[in-house]
């Protein structure tokens, strides 16, 4: 069956989205059959599948924003071609603080990739995601959780200490978190690629941004795919 990965962080603007498409794109180029579930009631991925009619994305995206997207996913998979299914959560305003659909999303994934901003001020604002990842590790003990640095600047210099802060944030909670060695760095086509309906591999193929996402494209098959077989 299908690998789930899912794409969560409660706050808005950290990257979900991009990171969920052009990972989709990334895992898609490397010839994986891939879905996209947008788990975002404000359908972000399929708005941005809708945007270009010219664009034909290498992977298919449903919309699946409930919670029980760890019973209903299961069945959309099982029978499938799917290698891979990437889920693109929502941002944790649905109830107080993180929501239910977010919690289904996490309980359906073997994987879970927080991206965030690198900044010690957005690593402790994923702290607010702790009670429901120590929830669902206790359901779910295999589950790998992985921190994603995304839309650094050049000039961010994020320290040794600010990534050993975050790690020991999660850890204290029982929640071992690794954080990715790709870093996604703030660049125009990650920016620009929506628009074409494309994701930055297809948009921009000889751009730093496709290069980064090849680089995640391949940490992740190592650390999610094949770790997992
Ligand atoms: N690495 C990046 N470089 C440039 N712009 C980015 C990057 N990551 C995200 N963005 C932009 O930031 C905004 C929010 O990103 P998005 O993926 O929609 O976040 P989320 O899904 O977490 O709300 C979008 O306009 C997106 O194009
Ligand atoms: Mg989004």
């Amino acid at each position: 069956m299908a690998i789930t990965i899912a794409i969560a962080n409660q706050k808005g603007g950290c990257g979900k989205t991009t990171t969920c498409m052009n990972l989709a794109g990334g895992l898609s180029a490397a010839g994986l059959r891939v879905l996209v579930v947008d788990a975002d009631p404000q359908g972000s991925a399929t708005e941005w599948r809708n945007r270009s009619e010219e664009s034909r994305l290498s992977f298919d995206v449903i919309a699946m924003s409930t919670s029980s997207i760890h019973k209903e996913l299961p069945r959309v998979i099982k029978n499938s071609s799917y290698e891979v299914a990437i889920i693109d959560c929502p941002p944790g305003t649905e109830t107080k603080g993180f929501g239910t659909v977010t919690r289904s999303a996490l309980l359906a994934a073997d994987c879970v990739i927080i991206p965030s901003r690198p900044t010690p001020i957005d690593f402790l604002a994923t702290s607010i995601m702790l009670p429901v990842l120590a929830d669902v590790a206790t359901i779910k003990p295999e589950q790998r959780v992985f921190l994603l640095l995304n839309a650094k600047h050049s000039s961010n210099r994020l320290g040794r200490t600010a990534k050993e802060g975050a790690i020991a944030m999660f850890s204290d909670q029982g929640i071992k978190i690794d954080i990715l060695q790709t870093e996604i760095h703030d660049r125009t086509a990650f920016a620009e690629a929506p628009a074409s309906g494309q994701t930055v591999v297809e948009f921009a193929p000889s751009s730093k941004a496709a290069e980064e996402i090849l680089f995640l494209t391949k940490e992740v098959i190592k650390l999610c795919l094949v770790a997992q077989q």
